[in-house]
């Protein structure tokens, strides 16, 4: 932890509170599922916090990442997520998912407001009047009337106007919060000055090898909340066998997917992995019940590589 007092993005009220329902949670969990799973890092299933966004909505801290989750698969993985304890979703246009998103989420059987919902607006739907009609389409194939967050996906094309678009579906409550994805700072300077809505939330990838520091420095300067996509770099460059993490995790009794989202979490980053295993889902939750000390964070801000994971997506 940076200090005593606080983890960034969380005030020390939200924090402790926080550990003492996941204290409670992890206690309670324990009991049932060690026996469930008897491995050690998946005893609990706990219940996650929320962090607050610029405009006073709260957003879970992890949640579940759905990229590559298609059909049947998609919605079992949404569906297995919800009843494990997940409450934010990840979607996004370009995934061709929402509709299996969307049915997971009915198969879960969970009320509507006690989800965090999120999808993008691809680039080919950039403009005031695409972005209008994109919204609508997400809308309907999730199956729901609002979204909770909603994202330009990259800083490509007419983002103003489709900025100037979530403003007006913003202002009428069609959508809780709106941010932007993959943006530079200076793309965001540029976004904010031309804005009456401040966006709340930037999408970035961010795992322990390409740690953005600058972008990180940004964000909590002008209070929007960075949120880390691919918090496992899809598992490159051998992040889960990585020997650092791995050393770290078994001081913990932690695996190196634990400590790396223990690591977002200490850094108040809301993370989204993704999986289509319900063991891993179980392991990627059991993240509440353990601190890694400042030695070992330091030791994971040495491991940045300072470049992308996904050049491929550049
Ligand atoms: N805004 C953007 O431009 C953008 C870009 C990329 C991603 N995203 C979002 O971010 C989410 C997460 O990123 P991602 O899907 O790219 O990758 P990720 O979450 O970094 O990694 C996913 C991979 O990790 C494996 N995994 C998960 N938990 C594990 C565990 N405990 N132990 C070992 N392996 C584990 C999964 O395999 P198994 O299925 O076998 O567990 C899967 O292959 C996406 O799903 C999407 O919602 C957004």
């Amino acid at each position: 932890m940076k200090d005593d007092h606080s983890i960034k993005g969380i005030n020390r009220r939200e924090f402790l509170q926080s550990g003492v329902k996941y204290s409670a949670a992890a206690f309670i969990a324990t009991l049932g599922v060690t026996r469930l799973l008897g491995t050690p890092h998946m005893q609990t299933v706990a219940s996650i916090g929320n962090v607050t966004l610029n405009n006073g909505i709260k957003m879970p801290i992890l949640g579940f990442g759905t990229l590559y989750l298609n059909g049947e698969v998609g919605e079992k993985c949404v569906a297995d997520a919800i009843s494990l304890g997940y409450r934010l979703i990840d979607t996004a246009t370009i995934y061709n998912n929402e509709a299996a998103v969307g049915a997971g989420i009915k198969r879960s059987g969970i009320a509507r407001e006690k989800l965090f919902v999120t999808s993008k607006v691809w680039v080919d739907d950039s403009g005031y009047e695409k972005t209008k009609r994109a919204f609508e389409t997400s809308l309907n194939k999730l199956g729901l009337d609002y979204l909770d967050l909603y994202l330009i996906h990259r800083p490509r094309g007419d983002v103003k106007g489709s900025w100037k678009a979530m403003e007006d579906l913003y202002k009428e409550g069609r959508i809780k919060a709106i941010g932007v994805s993959n943006f530079e700072p200076e793309q965001l300077r540029d976004l904010m000055a031309a804005s009456t809505v401040k966006p709340t939330v930037n999408q970035i990838e961010t795992h322990a090898f390409f740690q953005q520091p600058e972008a990180y420095t940004f964000l909590e300067q002008n209070n929007i909340k960075m949120e880390a996509w691919s918090p496992f770099a899809q598992g490159r460059n051998g992040l889960f066998t990585n020997e650092t993490l791995t050393k770290i995790g078994k001081k913990y009794n932690k695996t190196s997917a634990q400590v790396s989202l223990r690591w977002h979490y200490q850094r108040g980053i809301v993370a989204i992995p993704r999986t289509s295993q319900k063991a891993h889902m179980i392991e990627n939750l059991n993240i509440f019940d353990f601190v890694l000390g400042e030695a070992d964070m330091n030791t994971i801000s040495s491991l940045d590589l300072h470049t992308t994971q996904f050049p491929e997506w550049e």
